[in-house]
Parts: structure tokens; C-alpha cells; sequence
């Protein structure tokens, strides 16, 4: 092999790899897994307590656990056990429960900080996935993250993006979770 032969042989191979490796790149960043849920919040207003599905556990001094305090609810914290349908109907058979809580965590605007689980229960699926991530819940869209899963979901990454599909004053609200995985196995 002459030098001239050598070097574009060398430079052939350091131009595939380069594109190889930019392949992968864009390859793995296509979801391998996509999923769309809803799920269903009934927030107890003080005389729903039979179907409340949430309910405020924890609330600044200057407000209490029946209303919402003031100033973007800050300071609020809400558990709940809301169901989870595959379309946007309250009253559709649920694969399961979607557990956990929220905090108001801002005081001049409605913003929240999710931390919860689907537990799965049908099926379609079984095992659980895990979100986290801050909710500022005025936006149109809002992305968290998808920190983990179980069963069908084992060791799942990703990112779920919510919408609020529905909302009745402060009792109601119907969350859309679009979930794109990029971490399957
Ligand atoms: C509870 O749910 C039922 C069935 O959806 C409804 O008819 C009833 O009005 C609800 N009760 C309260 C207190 O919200
Ligand atoms: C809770 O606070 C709301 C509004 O601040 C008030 O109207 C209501 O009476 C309070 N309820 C209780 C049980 O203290
Ligand atoms: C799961 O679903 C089955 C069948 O509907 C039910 O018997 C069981 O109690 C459910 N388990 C949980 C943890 O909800
Ligand atoms: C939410 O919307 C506001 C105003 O449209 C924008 O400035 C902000 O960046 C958005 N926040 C997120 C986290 O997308």
C-alpha cells in the first residue's frame, strides 16, 4: 500500500465511524416506547369527601386543608389516587391508579412539583412508571421526567408531556400524559 492509499483508507474509516456513531446518535434519540393516558383528579372541596380522589394534606399556616390558599395555592400539598383511563372518559374502565402528590411551589403564578407513580393494573400492562419534574401548569404543555418503571416497564426512561385536558374550578382537572421512552428493555 502506497502512503496516498494509506491515508484515504484512514481517513474512509474515521469518516464512518464519525457517521456511525452520528446514526446511533439520532437512532436512539426516536422513543422506542410511546403511550397516551389520562388520568382523573377529584380534589376534596369539603363535601365530596365519598368521591375525592385527592385531597390537601399539608397547608401554610395563613390557610387550612378544605380551600386552596391564596397566592397560586403556594405552599399547598395535595396526595392523590386518581384513576387512570386510556381515553379522556372519567367513567372508562382504569388500567390502574396514578399515586402520589403535588406542591404549589410558586407565589404569583399556578406552578406545581410532581412527584408520582402509575401503577398499572390490567391487561394491557403491569409494573409501575415513575415521573418527576416541575409543572408550571398555566403552559399549554409541560414535560417531566420519566425516572424509572417496573414489570412491563423495567428500568423505562423517558419523558411525558402533560396537558390539562379538563377543568372544573378547583374540584376536577383531567390530565393527558403523552409518555415517550427512550430507555426500554
Ligand atoms: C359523586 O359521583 C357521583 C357519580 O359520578 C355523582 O353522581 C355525585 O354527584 C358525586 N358526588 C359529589 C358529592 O360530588
Ligand atoms: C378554610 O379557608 C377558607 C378560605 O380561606 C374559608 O372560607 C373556610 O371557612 C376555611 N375552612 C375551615 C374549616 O377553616
Ligand atoms: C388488580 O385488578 C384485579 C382485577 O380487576 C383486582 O382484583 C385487584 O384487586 C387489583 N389490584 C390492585 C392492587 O388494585
Ligand atoms: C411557560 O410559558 C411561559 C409563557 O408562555 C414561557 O415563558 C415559559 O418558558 C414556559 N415554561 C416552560 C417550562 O415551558
Amino acid at each position: 500500500m502506497d502512503r496516498a492509499t494509506r491515508t484515504s483508507l484512514f481517513l474512509f474509516l474515521i469518516f464512518h465511524s464519525d457517521v456511525d456513531a452520528a446514526n446511533k446518535r439520532i437512532r436512539d434519540r426516536r422513543p422506542c416506547k410511546q403511550l397516551v393516558f389520562f388520568f382523573h383528579d377529584i380534589l376534596y372541596n369539603g363535601n365530596n369527601a365519598k368521591n375525592a380522589t385527592s385531597a390537601i394534606i399539608g397547608a401554610p399556616a395563613w390557610a387550612n386543608l378544605t380551600i386552596m390558599a391564596g397566592q397560586s395555592h403556594f405552599g399547598d400539598l395535595v396526595v392523590f389516587d386518581d384513576p387512570i383511563t386510556m381515553d379522556n372518559n372519567l367513567h372508562s374502565k382504569p388500567v390502574g391508579r396514578a399515586q402520589g402528590f403535588y406542591i404549589y411551589d410558586k407565589k404569583d403564578v399556578f406552578t406545581a412539583w410532581l412527584g408520582f407513580s402509575f401503577v398499572f393494573n390490567s391487561t394491557q400492562h403491569t409494573g409501575s412508571l415513575n415521573f418527576a419534574g416541575a409543572d408550571p401548569l398555566m403552559n399549554k404543555t409541560r414535560d417531566i421526567s420519566v425516572i424509572g418503571g417496573t414489570g412491563d416497564f423495567f428500568m423505562a426512561r423517558g419523558i411525558a408531556t402533560l396537558m390539562t385536558d379538563s377543568f372544573e374550578g378547583e374540584v376536577y382537572f383531567r390530565l393527558r400524559t403523552d409518555i415517550k421512552l427512550y430507555e426500554c428493555w
